[in-house]
């Protein structure tokens, strides 16, 4: 008999966009509802990349936590700052006695939403930055994905292995290093038999399609998020990593809202909302793997470990009922569109 209820340690999101303002306020209830802690990522306009901006944007949060009824014993953002070409090395020590800053995001200039000011050459522009963070243990948060057009859009992941991953790791061996939402084999490959400090997170979306998803029966910009869904090959690959032993997976969202105008577009933006029924869909993925035993440790174990934090105290459960995923969820003065809206999920948070 399949088990009916789960129920885990409470979970964190290692990986999640929260936005600001009307927006954040939307949203932010979805993630305190169902994890303890979420690292927070910097990209806003203009993007987090002081200690000051980051501590700004943390009280933000906690307003918004405050005005859904969220206490501060119920939900901890963990922050980061956006790594830039300018970034000051004392910027990273002022983070690391900050007690709410617990890592440093890259984002390769042009790869992604708000990567503009992000890094043009990270070995030739942030040497001492990287010294610093190998120094204090200061962990970097990667986006994995070369940013030069002439690669193909499906191939810039593996590609960043060998021409950023590689050659850091080898110039700071001592670099506590996560490759953020990780889509390939070649990454997965990597991330497990790396040597040193080293980790990936891994999406729910990543975990349950292949990149047909986004062209079933016409263009589905819902399913479109960066680095872009890859080929069933990856997506299996994910699925033997996450639901491993190995201690080198754990989850992060990367729920990404976009307003539904700004998506079902000429030029929609790239972002999967996965916020509202991230366990849910997880907890597809592994029941799909025959592996839900597999859950708890990815979802509430490893990245705890990984960071040096405590693992959280509670629990949460999910019921086997049939879950609708909402077709929209409000988003300030508009609405946004969850991963498989409509679809019905086997499994249920409480
Ligand atoms: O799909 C994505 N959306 N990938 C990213 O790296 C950024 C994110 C966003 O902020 O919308
Ligand atoms: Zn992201």
């Amino acid at each position: 008999m399949p088990a009916h209820t789960i129920t885990l340690t409470r979970p964190d999101d290692w990986h999640i966009h929260l936005r600001d303002g009307e927006a954040m306020q939307a949203i932010i209830g979805h993630t305190a509802k169902q994890f303890a802690r979420a690292v927070i990522m910097p990209n806003l306009k203009p993007p987090v990349t002081t200690v000051a901006l980051a501590q700004a944007y943390r009280g933000r949060i906690e307003q918004a936590l405050s005005a859904c009824g969220v206490s501060k014993a119920d939900f901890t953002p963990l922050m980061t700052l956006y790594l830039t070409d300018k970034t000051d090395p004392d910027e990273i020590a002022r983070a690391h006695e900050a007690d709410s800053i617990v890592a440093v995001k890259l984002y390769p200039a042009g790869a992604t939403t708000n990567s503009d000011a992000g890094v043009t050459d990270l070995l030739g522009k942030c040497s001492k930055v990287l010294e610093m963070m190998q120094r204090v243990g200061m962990p970097l948060l990667m986006h994995g994905e070369v940013t030069d057009p002439e690669v193909d859009v499906f191939d810039r992941e593996a590609l960043f292995i060998d021409r950023v991953m590689i050659p850091l790791r080898k110039s700071f061996p001592e670099l506590k290093v996560v490759f953020e939402h990780l889509t390939t084999k070649e990454g997965v490959d990597y991330v497990r038999d790396a040597s040193g400090p080293m980790a990936a997170t891994i999406t729910a979306q990543h975990l349950l399609y292949n990149r047909n998803e986004i062209f079933k029966g016409g263009i589905r910009p819902h399913f479109y998020c960066l680095p872009i869904l890859k080929r069933e090959v990856h997506r299996q690959a994910l699925v033997d990593a996450a639901t491993s032993d190995s201690p080198r997976f754990f989850l992060g969202s990367d729920s990404a809202p976009h307003a539904k105008g700004l998506k079902e577009n000429a030029c929609g933006c790239a972002g999967c909302y996965t916020a509202v029924h991230a366990l849910e869909l997880y907890a597809t993925a592994f029941e799909r793997a025959d592996k839900i035993d597999r859950l708890e440790a990815f979802a509430s174990f490893r990245g705890p470990d990984f960071y040096g934090l405590p693992r959280n105290k509670g629990v949460v459960t999910l019921t086997r009922e049939p879950y609708v995923v909402p077709l929209e969820v409000p988003y300030g003065s508009e609405t946004l569109v969850p991963l498989a809206a409509g679809e019905t999920l086997p499994w249920r948070m409480l």
